[in-house]
C-alpha cells in the first residue's frame, strides 16, 4: 500500500498532556488546509478499543495480574488491527494521521518500564508492521512527579496509572533514548510548562521538521 500521507505519533508519560494538545494541534493542521485523522493507541477500531479495555481494566477481578508479556503481545494484537484497518487505509488516501501513542509506547513502558527485552519488541514491530514507522515521533517530555500530580487531578487510575513514580521514570529514559538514536524521526518537546507553551513549541517542532519534508 501507498503511503501518502504523513504518520505523526504523539508520546509521552502520564500526565504529559498528549490528550490536550492532540486536538489542538489537529486544528492547527486542519486550518493550514491538511487532512488530518486523529486516533489513538491501544485502541482506534472497534476490536483495538475491545483489547484496550481488558488492557486498562485496573481491577482485573477475575484472577492474578496480567502478565508483561500478555500485556506486550496484546498491545501488539490491538496495534495490528489499528494498521491495517485504519492507519494504512487513511495513508494510503493521503490524510496525515495523527496518533496519541503507537510503539514507542511498548517500548517505553513494557520495555524500560516492565523490563521485557527490546529485542522481543522490536521483533513484534518488524513481524505487526513490516516497514510501516511512524514518520515523526513528537515526545512530551517532563518529570515523572510532576506527570503523576497532574494525572491523579484527572481521577479514577487505570492499571498504568497505578505504577510508581520508577517505573514511569524508566519509561521515560526508554522515549529518551529513542530519540537520542534516531533523531531525524524524533523531536523531544518540554512539557513542564503551562498548556500555551507547550502548545506553542509543539507547534514550532512540527512545523521546523514538515518544512523539512519537501512538500
Ligand atoms: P491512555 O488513557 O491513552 O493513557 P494516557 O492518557 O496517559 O495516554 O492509556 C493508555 C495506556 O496504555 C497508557 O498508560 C500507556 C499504555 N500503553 C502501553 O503500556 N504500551 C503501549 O504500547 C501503548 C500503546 C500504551
Amino acid at each position: 500500500m501507498t503511503r501518502r500521507g504523513r504518520f505523526i505519533v504523539l508520546e509521552g508519560i502520564e500526565g504529559a498532556g498528549k490528550s490536550s494538545h492532540l486536538p489542538v494541534l489537529a486544528e492547527w493542521l486542519r486550518k493550514q488546509g491538511k487532512q488530518v485523522d486523529v486516533t489513538r493507541e491501544p485502541g482506534g477500531t472497534p476490536t483495538a478499543e475491545r483489547i484496550r479495555q481488558v488492557l486498562l481494566d485496573a481491577s482485573q477481578s477475575a484472577g492474578p495480574p496480567m502478565t508483561a508479556v500478555t500485556e506486550l503481545l496484546l498491545m501488539f494484537a490491538a496495534r495490528a488491527d489499528h494498521l491495517s484497518h485504519r492507519i494504512l487505509p487513511a495513508l494510503s488516501e493521503g490524510r496525515h494521521v495523527l496518533c496519541d501513542r503507537f510503539t514507542d509506547s511498548s517500548f517505553a513502558y513494557q520495555g524500560a518500564g516492565r523490563g521485557l527485552p527490546l529485542a522481543l519488541i522490536s521483533a513484534l514491530e518488524s513481524s505487526v508492521q513490516a516497514e510501516h514507522r511512524p514518520d515523526l515521533v513528537l515526545i512530551l517530555d517532563l518529570p515523572p512527579e510532576l506527570g503523576l500530580e497532574r494525572a491523579r487531578k484527572r481521577g479514577a487510575a487505570d492499571r498504568f496509572e497505578q505504577e510508581r513514580v520508577e517505573f514511569f521514570a524508566r519509561a521515560r529514559q526508554g522515549y529518551l533514548e529513542r530519540a537520542r538514536q534516531m533523531p531525524d524521526r524524533y523531536r523531544v518537546v518540554d512539557a513542564s510548562g503551562n498548556v500555551e507553551a507547550v502548545s506553542t513549541a509543539l507547534q514550532k517542532a512540527l512545523a521546523d521538521w514538515w518544512s523539512q519534508q519537501g512538500d
